[in-house]
């Protein structure tokens, strides 16, 4: 396979992970344990997710009441439109419906919703979820989804990878509340840093298990064994595969605790003195760069607590920041380059290139 092919053929797989459930679980309770009330009588969008599969529906169906959630919204992607359709098999809870359609099952995607409880048990749940073909594929572009979007109050996902800068943009263009998951990378592209830097979105608080990296399912078909970490089988006999992903974040504007818990931090002669990192301890002062007027910072945790002025620290800031500490001015990567261009240029210290740092300063 030519190499274009290889990454295209990755893309795409990548594109099919799905979240487990315990990841949504305790990201979606930090925000609950904020404002116990952040769901309640809203309607939240669950697009480009696929109900059968994905534990993003079964979350927010089982805990509908608990939320007082006023309605769910969940559409999925047509398995024709998915590139690698071999693996395409309609459940049972689709053939064995009235509505089922040979015609659509693979070309349209489909419309979870649940407002009330059709069953009758006093409670709504899993089972009043009712479905139906989308007019379309389901693509989160499209009019129908769209209108959806505009409907809703929260959109909450794991977008595809490859589109993460289209989605971002189509959920910020709304104005929506939203947690989505993406790549730690993307801070810096600059469809994300400015909104990180007007403190119009932020990192989740992503509970760490596994220094950062998330484990997905993904469907049996498609399963790299490369990639696959670990087999197991669900409650409905099915096998699930585990992959691990590094670097991975939630994305949001939803507020929660972390965001104002302030970083516990050193002056800069105890950093110099104490810092549990050899390579602060070995040195008079702090390195400057040669093309910026700041401080280079290599461990977010030597950030000295009595510097004024500008220091670049790593992007792994963001899963400690909090915006009454600290002020974000810029990158040394390509986004945001303030009118003189001091900021979005590489940075280096002794003409060697550095990581990549986002400019921070302290707020006083
Ligand atoms: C990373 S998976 C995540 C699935 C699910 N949200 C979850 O987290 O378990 C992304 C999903 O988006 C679907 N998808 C890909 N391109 C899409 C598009 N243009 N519009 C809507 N959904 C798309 C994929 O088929 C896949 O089901």
């Amino acid at each position: 396979m030519a190499n274009g092919n290889l990454a295209e053929a990755k893309k795409t797989k990548n594109d099919e992970f799905y979240t487990q459930y315990y990841d949504i679980e305790k990201e979606m309770s930090a925000y609950l344990e904020y404002d116990p009330d952040v769901f309640r009588g809203k309607t939240i969008l669950l697009p480009c997710d696929d109900p059968e599969w994905s534990n993003f529906t079964k979350y927010f169906a089982q805990n509908f009441d608990r939320f007082g959630l006023k309605k769910l919204i969940s559409t999925s992607y047509a398995p024709e439109s998915k590139n690698h359709k071999s693996f395409y098999q309609p459940t049972l809870f689709e053939t064995n419906d009235p509505q089922y359609d040979q015609n659509k099952t693979t070309i349209n995607g489909k419309i979870f919703t649940l407002t009330y409880d059709r069953t009758g048990d006093r409670e709504i749940n899993i089972e009043d979820l009712q479905w139906e073909y989308l007019d379309g594929d389901g693509d989160f572009r499209s009019k129908e989804v769209t209108e959806m979007r505009n409907e809703a109050d929260l959109i909450i996902t794991n977008p595809p990878f490859s589109l993460f800068r289209e989605f971002l943009a189509w959920i910020v263009e709304a104005e929506k509340q939203f947690a989505i998951i993406g790549n730690m990378n993307a801070i810096t592209y600059k469809e994300v840093f400015p909104l990180i830097k007007e403190n119009k979105i932020w990192l989740g608080n992503n509970y760490k298990i596994n220094g950062g990296a998330m484990f997905y399912e993904i469907p049996e078909d498609i399963a790299n064994l490369d990639q696959v970490r670990e087999i197991r089988t669900n409650e409905d006999g099915k096998k699930i595969y585990i992959t691990r992903v590094q670097g991975v974040r939630w994305f949001t504007n939803i507020d929660h605790g972390r965001l104002h818990q302030p970083l516990p931090l050193m002056t800069m002669e105890d950093n110099l003195k104490f810092s549990k990192h050899k390579v602060i301890r070995s040195k008079q002062s702090y390195d400057s760069y040669d093309n910026y007027d700041a401080i280079e910072v290599p461990y977010v945790d030597a950030i000295p607590s009595d510097y004024e002025g500008v220091m670049g620290v790593p992007i792994s800031i963001l899963d400690k920041y909090n915006p009454d500490q600290f002020e974000i001015l810029g990158s040394n990567r390509g986004v945001d380059q303030d009118p003189n261009g001091v900021y979005g240029k590489s940075s280096y210290i002794n003409s060697k290139e550095t990581f990549k740092r986002l400019f921070i300063r302290h707020r006083r």
